[in-house]
């Protein structure tokens, strides 16, 4: 079965459509945005080795020319150095106004395809392809396009929303088990923010998510992409609400820096401690039970991520440095720590002044080190 899910940004609004065999569909599906009838496909090479035959032959079929640019896989191609390069692509291509740019990949190839096409020539039209459950869930819908710089992550981007995203169940067939499960970490967050139905229902049925059973995979996927279409819809440039979605941000950034933002700890994974944490804190606060705690972090650990600051990393964390990571975070407002907390499953809110010295009595309570 496919759904559609309406993202509601009036002129700027589009359809986030889910469901398995999409790629084959995606030619007739692209073609009303082509006015050209010209696409730059923007993968990686493991992408386009995996699906690339597939997406090219569902283009050319619906008469669209279909251009690729593959980039080497990693985090490090959301850089100056690589929107240079995919720029210049994209020039050489004679790419214009009226074409489009197609982002077939998992969140670095959206992040930085979605960033070039903001800024080429002022701005053109593009469409996600998302093909990690991370993706498909976050970050490929609600227009956040960014690159990294050697002072943080995400700091250079703009707001640019695409045109349309196909979300294929079936190309999460090939995803590994690893980052099907940190991809996981951002399913049970819309759960835990403002969903305790939601969270229940994936209390009981993460294990199929997680084998990839096609209909509690739809329902986990479309659920999760309803919340942040009707979040986005209401705080596109996060202003408010929309800071929501940042839950177990914080403190995964903070280990995330600690540990190279790599292999070794990835995004999904610190997310999942940083939930973990958000609700411990929480509790430790008095906002919400420790019970409530406890529940969020059997539902995070049921599903093979990690917890605690000591699931990530077997050295401790400095205290002090992972205050620093938390006061350099974008989301930190004029000194004062901004955090997503909790009074309840399904209760998340943002806390701005947190206490700092709160911050680092529960981090050492963590088992972080003075
Ligand atoms: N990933 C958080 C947001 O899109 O706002």
């Amino acid at each position: 079965m496919i759904r559609s899910v309406a993202v509601g940004l009036g002129e700027r609004s589009y359809e986030v459509v889910i469901g398995p065999g999409l790629l084959d569909q995606a030619g007739e599906r692209i073609a009303p945005f082509a006015r050209r009838r010209r696409v730059a496909i923007v993968t990686d090479e493991t992408v386009w080795g995996l699906h690339g035959a597939q997406l090219t032959a569902s283009l050319e079929a619906a008469g669209l020319a279909c251009p690729v640019i593959a980039l080497p896989p990693g985090e490090q191609t959301k850089s100056f150095e690589w929107l240079a390069e995919l720029s210049d692509r994209l020039l050489a291509l004679a790419l214009d106004r009226g074409d489009l740019v197609v982002a077939f990949g998992g969140g670095v190839v959206g992040d930085l395809a979605g960033f070039a096409a903001a800024v080429y020539k002022r701005g053109i039209d593009f469409v996600q392809i998302p093909t990690t459950l991370l993706a498909q869930v976050d970050s490929s819908v609600g227009g956040k396009t960014a690159i990294d710089t050697p002072r943080g992550k995400n700091l250079v981007g703009a707001f640019h929303q695409p045109r349309l995203v196909l979300a294929d169940l079936d190309v999460l067939a090939t995803l590994p088990e690893r980052q099907m499960r940190a991809g996981y970490a951002e399913v049970v967050k819309y759960g835990l923010l403002g969903d305790f139905d939601f969270f229940q229902w994936l209390e009981a049925n993460a294990p199929a998510v997680l084998a990839r059973e096609p209909q509690a995979l739809a329902h986990a996927v479309a659920r999760s992409v309803e919340m942040k279409a009707e979040i986005v819809a209401e705080d596109e440039t996060e202003q408010g609400r929309r800071a929501l979605l940042n839950l177990g941000h914080t403190f995964g950034h903070a280990l995330e820096a600690e540990t190279g933002f790599g292999e070794a700890l990835l995004h999904g994974e610190s997310v999942a401690a940083g939930q973990a944490l958000a609700f411990r804190f929480s509790a430790a606060q008095g906002l919400c039970t420790t019970q409530d705690a406890h529940r969020a972090e059997a539902a995070i650990r049921a599903a093979g991520l990690p917890t605690s600051m000591a699931d990530t990393r077997a050295q401790p964390y400095a205290v002090e440095r992972l205050l620093e990571h938390m006061a350099q975070d974008k989301k930190a407002e004029g000194g004062a720590l901004t955090f997503i907390l909790a009074r309840g499953l399904g209760q998340a809110f943002v806390a701005r002044n947190v206490d700092v010295n709160a911050v680092r009595e529960f981090l050492k309570a963590e088992g972080a080190e003075t």
